[in-house]
């Protein structure tokens, strides 16, 4: 099934990657960026596939350049006025800061580009984006109110209690990890023996998937990875937009809307470097793999493009 897709950030390094795949595959794509008109390589791909990528302008930190986004929205999404997932790509990253040498101004555009801006994007795209159907298939449970939230499958026998997160064997060759939490902070990571399925997919929507959205994180956001100083805003950017998906998991729960967090990895970009290990071919494959499998029972988590849960 065709779904529509709006990703951000879009005109260069993993974001037009994510357009060229996702038009590859039949999607419909809406793609922005801070310059259309300069955006020789993403514009090609409107060229191979013709009707199915529609590019807007959009500066992710600007309130006005968001607003004027959502009044095009409408425009051009397809005849169920619906978008399936939103993925927000945009990011910056200011190298060289040096403790003592920090600055405001840096610390702050760290934080409307990485956090404030794809949450209140989010915010806004929320009521466009298609509902998923919890309810269907046999399932039963799903909170999302403080907790994390609770699926049991009776199909399965897979419970998952509330204040935990169950996250089950992804595509790609995933280990399952079971999430979890004492007083509502997530916590220890312990692999699963096996890979049962928690299966919340709804029997309606199963074709096409749960609607997401996917938020670019970054490792260097984890609290529990800090080992050195090392580009601080950026980290705690990324650190204030994995709280800001964990919020939003909460908020869009009723709707069966997933939220991820999703690092990466070290990708050949502008922001990675040549030295960086990973093609952004590869990455976004396996994110898109995720994606497409993501269930409400992962909503909130933080992952690397190969399915491992990351730690906070
Ligand atoms: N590459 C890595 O190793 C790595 C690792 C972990 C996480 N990530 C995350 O993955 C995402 C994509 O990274 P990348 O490697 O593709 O970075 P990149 O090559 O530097 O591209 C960044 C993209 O974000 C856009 N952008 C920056 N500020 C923006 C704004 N205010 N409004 C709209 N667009 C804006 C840029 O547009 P312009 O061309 O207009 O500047 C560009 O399209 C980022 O969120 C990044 O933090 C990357």
């Amino acid at each position: 099934m065709r779904r529509t897709v709006l990703v951000t950030g879009a005109n260069r390094g993993i974001g037009l990657a994510f357009a060229g795949q996702l038009l590859a595959r039949g999607d419909h794509v809406i793609a922005t960026c801070r310059h259309p008109g300069k955006a020789a390589a993403l514009n090609a791909l409107g060229g191979e596939h013709p009707g199915r990528l529609h590019v807007l302008p959009l500066d992710v930190a600007s309130e006005k350049s968001r607003a004027e986004l959502i009044r095009e929205l409408p425009l051009v999404l397809g005849e169920d006025g619906r978008l399936d997932l939103l993925i927000n790509n945009a990011g910056v990253l200011h190298s060289g800061e040096r403790f003592g040498q920090l600055r405001q101004e840096t610390l702050e555009d760290s934080l409307r580009i990485n956090a404030i801006g794809p949450l209140l994007l989010a915010q806004a795209v929320a009521p466009l984006l298609r509902d998923g159907n919890r309810a269907a298939g046999g399932n039963e449970g799903v909170a999302g109110t403080g907790a994390t939230g609770a699926v049991i499958n009776q199909a399965n026998h897979v419970e998952c209690k509330r204040d935990s997160v169950c996250v089950d064997r992804l595509p790609g060759g995933a280990r399952a990890a079971d999430i979890t939490s004492s007083g509502g902070a997530r916590g220890a990571i312990k692999s699963l023996p096996d890979t049962r399925l928690v299966d919340c997919a709804p029997s309606a929507a199963a074709a096409s998937g749960c609607p997401v959205i996917a938020n670019l994180s970054s490792q260097l956001g984890s609290i529990a990875g800090v080992t050195r100083f090392g580009a601080p805003s950026y980290a705690i950017s990324k650190a204030a937009q994995n709280m800001a998906s964990a919020q939003l998991a909460q908020a869009l729960a009723a709707r069966g809307i997933v939220v991820l967090s999703l690092h990466p990895g070290w990708v050949q970009t502008d922001m990675g470097g040549e030295k960086a290990p990973d093609a952004p071919a590869d990455v976004v494959a396996g994110m898109l793999r995720l994606i497409d499998a993501a269930t409400p029972a992962q909503s909130g988590g933080f992952f690397d493009w190969r399915g491992e849960a990351l730690p906070w």
